[in-house]
């Protein structure tokens, strides 16, 4: 397909709205729902159609995003718009719903409309990288049919790395973030300690700086933890969500940390830090002393 396809982004939080905007800016037709309205309609302006419902955004659009909170949501949503999903159109299920109801949905659209191309898509890369249009779209499915999908890719992130059969990348995504994860566990436990050893985050940055251990990631948090700033670049909500996601999909992978943190971090949303970026958890340590 050289023409650019009309595109339908059903959740526009904190990375649908980015997605959205981005497509915008580059010139693409784009449709766009959420359950609160009033979170799309900046975009309006910019030229999204900002429909009522999921049944509506996705008419007459060629690549269908679902970039919603968890597996159920994307379930009920796609369930309501299949009926209107446009002949031999793709959906690209970009959220980050584990390997349950990815499969589950792919069996739904299987059966509701076997016409539909379905491309397992999340993302890597949070907010700012949206924004940007810098996230890594893990994507699987069959790539021979996929060329609308790839120009959305191409327009909203700076990469698509393609992995296989359906599912594949949401197995992966899954890796990704117990590593995000157990990374932002550890950096807040070590920064407790250098503050209890009385450094700042600053003496601790600037001994990891230019050597091995010295990730962007962790420079970003360590800036949240420095300035007190928890405003979400990815809700510890949704951090725990998938937390719960890997351990559910394990198998035989025996994961002892991760299963410790599953517990911090509900302890920590049950303190009401879990609207908050996951950063937070260093907070939540701080308010409980051992
Ligand atoms: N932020 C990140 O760093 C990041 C990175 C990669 C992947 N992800 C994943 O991408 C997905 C979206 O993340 P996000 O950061 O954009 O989250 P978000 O800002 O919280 O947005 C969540 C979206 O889901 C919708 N939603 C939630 N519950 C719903 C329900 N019961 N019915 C209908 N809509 C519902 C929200 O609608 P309302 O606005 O009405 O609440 C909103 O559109 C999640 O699976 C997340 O784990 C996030």
């Amino acid at each position: 397909m050289s023409q650019q396809p009309a595109v339908a982004v059903l959740g526009l939080g904190a990375m649908g709205h980015a997605f959205a905007a981005n497509l915008l800016k580059k010139g693409f037709v784009v449709r766009g729902w959420n359950r609160t309205r009033a979170k799309g309609e900046d975009l309006v302006d910019a030229g999204l159609h900002l429909a009522a419902n999921p049944r509506e955004a996705v008419e007459g659009a060629d690549v269908v995003i679902a970039m919603l909170a968890d597996g159920e949501t994307t379930r009920q949503t796609l369930r309501e718009a299949a009926p209107a999903l446009k002949q031999g159109a793709t959906v690209c299920q970009m959220g980050t719903i584990g390997i349950a109801a990815t499969d589950a949905l792919i069996g739904d659209l299987a059966q509701s409309r076997p016409d539909v191309l379905f491309i397992d898509a999340p993302v890597s890369g949070t907010k700012a990288p949206a924004e940007n249009a810098q996230i890594l779209v893990l994507a699987s499915g069959d790539r021979d049919r996929a060329q609308a999908a790839e120009q959305v890719f191409a327009a909203i992130g700076k990469g698509t790395q393609w992995l296989g059969e359906a599912g594949a990348s949401s197995r992966m995504k899954l890796v990704v973030n117990s590593w995000l994860i157990g990374l932002m566990q550890s950096l807040a436990e070590s920064t407790r300690l250098a503050a209890e050893f009385g450094f700042s985050t600053d003496d601790l940055w600037q001994v990891l700086d230019g050597g091995p251990l010295a990730a962007p990631y962790a420079k970003m948090k360590l800036g949240m933890i420095a300035s007190g700033d928890y405003t979400p670049q990815m809700h510890l909500n949704w951090a725990l969500k998938d937390a719960r996601l890997a351990l559910d999909a394990a198998n035989e992978a025996r994961l002892p940390a991760l299963e410790n943190i599953v517990d911090v971090w509900q302890q920590a949303v049950d303190a009401g830090y879990g609207e908050q970026d996951l950063a937070a958890v260093y907070q939540y340590l701080a308010s409980q002393p051992r």
